[in-house]
């Protein structure tokens, strides 16, 4: 027993005289005296070695010995946190920091949040609606019934388990969904990711992004629908670039247009990206169909409202000469450390 008394006061010598000036010797400190298998709870070990009529007394003292380091160890934590020691610690602190590589947002990212701050500037608020959608909000209350032939144009994805749902084909939805909760004025964008089953190529992928807009209040105009596109590709592209409208069809507007700007490539002259033509169509649009209003119970008498979707891919390739759909999900850092909007 007299062995034990020895080594304990040995070792609290030891533990008096420990000096530490990093955290990691701060950190063997707790280790050699401290841990699961350190020399305070050896000693305690010995407990059982004790004869009973003396149990009392070692206790004592393997308990003052435990609270002993325990304390040496706050207090040589102190020291190294106060920065006591640290002239004299191996660590150099004038050295720089390692450097941490810092991320560039994704392309699209960059035209989205372009794209969302322009119409933010002319009053409309970002909506938002699921990508797994149904039947209704993506088709029907579209106008687009059971048996459009439209339905056709755009090849959905439906759910194994329940066919009456679907990956959304198009942000069209969301303006279901607005209309649903909101009566007017509504003036709202919703950027989003939409799925079609498409074979993937440098042309089509099955999955990509729309921003879609929609605006209803009374007295709303196709005028109103012209300025506002007119003024969104001036900001976006800049004051050189011209519009046009074409007529065409889509089931939920009435009059329908799809609007061409003049090419960003060649400015205009004809170059492989706009196929020679010079222009190159960036959207659908047109005043919203009466009976779509109709399902929403907002009378088509008292308001009217235009309605615009477009690909953010699209845009994207235009800004940044981007030729190729699938290099926006390949993930390859080549390609994605090239761009650097702060937006
Ligand atoms: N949803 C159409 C598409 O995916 C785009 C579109 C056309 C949206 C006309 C509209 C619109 O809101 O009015 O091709």
């Amino acid at each position: 027993m007299e062995d034990l008394l020895q080594k304990i006061e040995g070792y609290k010598n030891s533990i008096s005289a420990y000096g530490v000036h990093t955290t990691e010797a701060l950190e063997d400190f707790r280790i050699k005296y401290l841990g699961t298998k350190g020399i305070v709870k050896a000693a305690m070990g010995e407990m059982k070695n004790v004869p009973n009529e003396k149990k009392k007394e070692f206790g004592k003292v393997l308990n003052a010995f435990k609270i002993f380091a325990e304390e040496r160890y706050e207090e040589l934590k102190g020291s190294l946190a106060s920065g006591e020691n640290k002239t004299t610690s191996s660590i150099d602190w004038s050295l720089p920091g390692d450097p941490i590589p810092v991320g560039t947002r994704h392309p699209l990212s960059i035209v989205r949040n372009q794209i969302v701050s322009i119409y933010k500037r002319l009053g409309f608020a970002v909506a938002e609606g699921p990508e797994i959608e149904d039947d209704w909000h993506n088709f029907t209350a579209l106008n687009l019934s059971e048996n459009h032939p439209a339905r056709d144009m755009q090849d959905t994805f439906y759910l194994n388990q329940n066919p009456d749902y679907l990956l959304r084909t198009h942000t069209s939805s969301v303006q279901a969904r607005v209309m649903e909760k909101q009566k007017p004025p509504i003036r709202i964008i919703c950027p989003g990711r939409v799925y079609r089953n498409e074979t993937i190529s440098a042309r089509a992928h099955c999955f990509f992004h729309q921003v879609e807009g929609l605006y209803v209040d009374n007295n709303v105009s196709f005028a109103d629908l012209k300025q506002t596109l007119y003024f969104f590709v001036q900001e976006m592209f800049g004051k050189e670039v011209k519009v046009r409208f074409r007529p065409s069809y889509f089931p939920f507007t009435e009059p329908s247009a799809e609007m061409d700007i003049s090419c960003t490539v060649c400015g205009g002259k004809g170059c492989s990206l706009c196929k020679h033509t010079g222009w190159v169509e960036i959207l659908g649009c047109g005043m919203v169909h009466p009976k779509m209003l109709e399902n929403f119970k907002i009378d088509p008498d008292e308001f009217t409202g235009f309605a615009f979707g477009m690909g953010i891919e699209r845009i994207c390739q235009l800004k940044y000469r981007i030729n190729d759909l699938r290099l926006y999900s390949q993930n390859d850092i080549r390609f994605l450390r090239q761009f650097t909007g702060s937006v």
